[in-house]
């Protein structure tokens, strides 16, 4: 199989970047991951680039500056795929635009319920039972474009945000390997 070209993007711990990484070592994930790229240099994640020696790119810019060095780094490299792993800045009409149909994000809600940030604490508040992620393609608006895949977690009598993060993130890692391979019409 030719596999895709991806660069996956980051802003923390990037235990979702090394759950892709190691699905992709194996030969029949359509995709390898050639390029990461973390805005934050303090980002745990740039351990796993180093570890497994695949390109990475700090880029600790403002936004405008980020994109446009972001978009040199994807095109130099023949990037097919972006996929954001917990990367927390939005990204403009623009530079989405540049990747339309590209970009794939995961977002830890069961969407379209709670865009945005602390998704855990808003959804425990609520008393919702079912929770999860998504993973979706990346529009023109924050955690609106088409989904690709969701899974669920129940929510506990006594749930924490800690504790319901754990749950929901190691649903993540399946969720996005089976994404992945739903891009590419691969079961
Ligand atoms: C993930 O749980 C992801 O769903 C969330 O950040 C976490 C990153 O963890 N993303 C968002 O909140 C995007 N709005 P990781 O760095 O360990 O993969």
């Amino acid at each position: 199989m030719v596999k895709k070209r991806a660069c996956v993007f980051i802003s923390g711990a990037g235990t979702n970047l090394k759950s892709i990484i190691n699905y992709s070592r194996d030969y029949n994930f359509p995709i390898n991951i050639n390029l990461i790229i973390s805005n934050n240099k303090s980002a745990k994640g740039i351990y796993f680039a180093k570890k497994f020696s695949i390109p990475h790119k700090i880029i600790n810019q403002t936004r405008d500056q980020f994109e446009k060095i972001a978009i040199k780094e994807l095109r130099n490299r023949k990037i097919d795929l972006i996929c954001l792993a917990g990367f927390m800045k939005v990204l403009t009409k623009n530079f989405i635009r540049n990747f339309n149909g590209k970009i794939v994000n995961i977002h830890p809600s069961l969407l379209p319920k709670y865009k945005g940030l602390n998704t855990y604490k808003r959804a425990i508040e609520k008393g919702d039972k079912l929770f999860g992620c998504t993973v979706h393609y990346v529009n023109e608006k924050l955690d609106s474009g088409k989904i690709i895949i969701k899974k669920r977690v129940h929510i506990a009598n006594a749930e924490t945000v800690e504790k319901l993060k754990k749950k929901v993130q190691v649903e993540e890692y399946k969720a996005y390997a089976i994404a992945i391979r739903k891009i590419y019409n691969l079961n």
